[in-house]
């Protein structure tokens, strides 16, 4: 077979990360090359970031796929909860094909993420109702069902307590209260149920940047829940994201 390399991105709060994704095995081909998320993160700021990236990995491929932290339709961001509000509304993927001269297709960064470890990872040959939780400045999330992508679940943003999710219990959250890894295991563990209780899922995997930690906080997730860290912890944004471009492009592999 011919091999597939596509040069996936993802773009976060706090930085901006690529490499080449060899699609048949799943894994990366290239160093992945990290620069810092511009402040603030205008769309043209972002897109001249991204254009060092591609430059820098020295991509000489045709097609990128694109993770961005806001729900993405067609192209279109239609949130901007971690990033500038000037992004809603705006198509990223067209704002990046001119830039870069390549075309991009975008997508939401933790669906991006849940779709490398259904293909690849922690959900391989997994049916049922699986659901990825993304842990980092924000909380993100990507639902499956029997492989299925259901897109932009944005479970991040359910309310508990009376908080938006994530301002109870992300990264961001748990530095800004200054939580023990116990106090931040507690809150996650209620977000959990939470989950729990409104999705039944066969098994949910934890990705993003605390999912490392996970060992630090396990003890106060409820042992009736089926969870499990990502398998490939933060570079599955960019193996999906180079995945769904090329799926998008050329139908399944
Ligand atoms: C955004 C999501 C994103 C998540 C992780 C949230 O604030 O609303 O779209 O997937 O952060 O980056």
């Amino acid at each position: 077979m011919e091999t597939k390399n596509i040069l996936g991105i993802d773009i976060g709060a706090s930085g901006i990360k690529g490499a080449i994704v060899n699609l048949e095995k799943g894994e990366l081909v290239t160093e992945r090359v990290k620069l810092s998320t511009p402040k603030p993160a205008t769309p043209d700021a972002v897109a001249e970031v991204v254009t060092q990236l591609v430059e820098k990995i020295g991509y000489d491929g045709e097609l990128i796929g694109c993770g961005f932290p806001s729900i993405v339709r067609h192209g279109v961001a239609y949130s901007a909860a971690n990033v500038d509000p000037a992004w809603v509304g705006t198509n990223i993927e067209t704002l990046l094909t001119t830039a870069l001269g390549k075309e991009v297709i975008a997508m939401n960064d933790a669906d991006a993420a849940g779709l490398a470890e259904m293909r690849f990872g922690k959900g391989l040959g997994k049916d049922g109702t699986i659901i990825l939780i993304t842990i980092g400045s924000g909380l993100g999330s990507a639902l499956f069902y029997n492989g299925h992508l259901i897109p932009n679940s944005e479970f991040g943003h359910l309310y508990l307590h009376g908080w938006v999710a994530e301002h109870y219990v992300s990264n961001t959250a748990r530095k800004k209260y200054e939580m023990s890894w116990s106090g931040f295991g507690k809150r996650f563990n209620e977000y959990l149920l939470h989950i729990d209780r409104l999705f039944s899922p066969d098994m949910v995997i934890l990705g993003g940047g605390i999912s490392n930690e996970f060992k630090q906080f396990s003890d106060k997730i409820n042992s009736g829940l089926n969870v499990t860290t990502a398998a490939m912890f933060n570079h599955s944004g960019i193996i999906g994201a180079a995945l769904y471009a090329y799926e998008a492009k050329h139908g399944g592999l």
